[in-house]
């Protein structure tokens, strides 16, 4: 008989007991802030449909990135919108293309801040899919190989990290390789291992005008209703060198993320989406939640799940509040 013995509600009377038996905590140095970059000069323009984030000019963002700097956040993904789109998404691995560059004025502007490319084709194909097109579909093998320059590219220009999120059988294995080969082992790859084919994607791809433009992107992403494969996709990355394994979304996924941190080893990460950021900052701005509570539920959610690193559009309002 466990009552009247046990009281679970006797370590909940104030904040000082609460504090001391917290099971999970969420700092600063765990987030990681998704940054857009856009072609011109001088440009700072909202995305409609993720309220208060930016697309940035290459000449703006590294101001911007000094600040996330000086909020104590460890750093940032960077996705680039190009000049100009093709069937082969040529301008993701020039060597003198819009991430490359951008990489190049942040570690300049900000050395210590923690510069990491998202490496996919993507928000470069004039048809929106993240590999090249081969009789209608996206041919993995022909992909491959140009992720790969791609990631050297991006290690050339300077980034910290690479973080393949295109979902091609055998892309960590082939970066991996390409870095070594280029002089680069010590860039670790953070893989989007269990990456889902999820309607969450969609402010993003506003953002980066990246919807495909025929068909869906199920024939490479995972499908929502599938745990045990997310298992299999990240132990193969692991195998093929991944030294950060992902999962994303993540609210809608924490199962996902809970089985992976008691099945793997490694450091996880998590991605709260444009359309998690989105579905919370709607229902803020209409007075119909608490901003600043579900901000922070959202993510010791996430942590409690058991990712270690979370890249999400509130790394700044979480610095604040964290920090307040
Ligand atoms: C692909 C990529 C996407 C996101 C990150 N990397 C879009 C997609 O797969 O359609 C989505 C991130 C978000 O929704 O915040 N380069």
């Amino acid at each position: 008989m466990a009552f009247p013995i046990h009281r679970p509600r006797r370590l909940r009377r104030n904040e000082a007991l609460r504090s001391l038996t917290r099971e999970t905590t969420l700092g600063v140095p765990s987030l990681i802030y998704p940054i857009f970059v856009c072609p011109g000069r001088g440009v700072r323009s909202e995305i409609q449909s993720m309220p208060g984030n930016y697309r940035w000019s290459v000449d703006l963002v590294a101001e911007e990135c000094k600040m996330v700097r000086d909020m104590g956040i460890p750093g940032v993904i960077l996705f680039g919108i190009p000049e100009r789109k093709d069937a082969q998404g040529s301008c993701a691995y020039d060597p003198d293309g819009i991430i490359q560059r951008a990489v190049r004025a942040v570690k300049k502007a900000a050395p210590e801040l923690l510069v990491i490319c998202d490496t996919c084709l993507d928000e470069y194909t004039d048809h929106g899919h993240c590999g090249v097109i081969k009789d209608g579909e996206v041919d993995n093998d022909a992909t491959l190989e140009l992720l790969a320059r791609a990631a050297v590219t991006q290690a050339e220009a300077g980034a910290d990290l690479v973080a393949p999120s295109d979902m091609m059988d055998g892309r960590v294995g082939r970066i991996r390789a390409a870095l070594d080969k280029r002089g680069f082992q010590q860039t670790p790859i953070l893989a989007y291992s269990a990456k889902y084919a999820s309607a969450f994607y969609g402010p993003f791809r506003e953002a980066a005008d990246s919807a495909p433009k025929f068909g869906d992107r199920k024939s490479y992403q995972m499908d929502p209703a599938n745990q045990r494969e997310a298992m299999r996709e990240i132990a193969l990355d692991i195998e093929e060198g991944a030294d950060i394994i992902m999962v994303k979304p993540a609210m809608p996924y924490l199962d996902v993320l809970a089985l992976a941190r008691r099945e793997f080893d490694v450091p996880l990460a998590a991605y709260q989406v444009s359309g998690e950021f989105a579905l919370i900052e709607a229902a803020a701005r209409n007075g119909w939640v608490e901003r600043d509570r579900i901000i922070m539920e959202s993510l010791i959610s996430i942590k409690r799940a058991g990712a270690g690193i979370i890249l999400t559009y509130f790394a700044k309002d979480a610095a604040r509040l964290l920090s307040a």
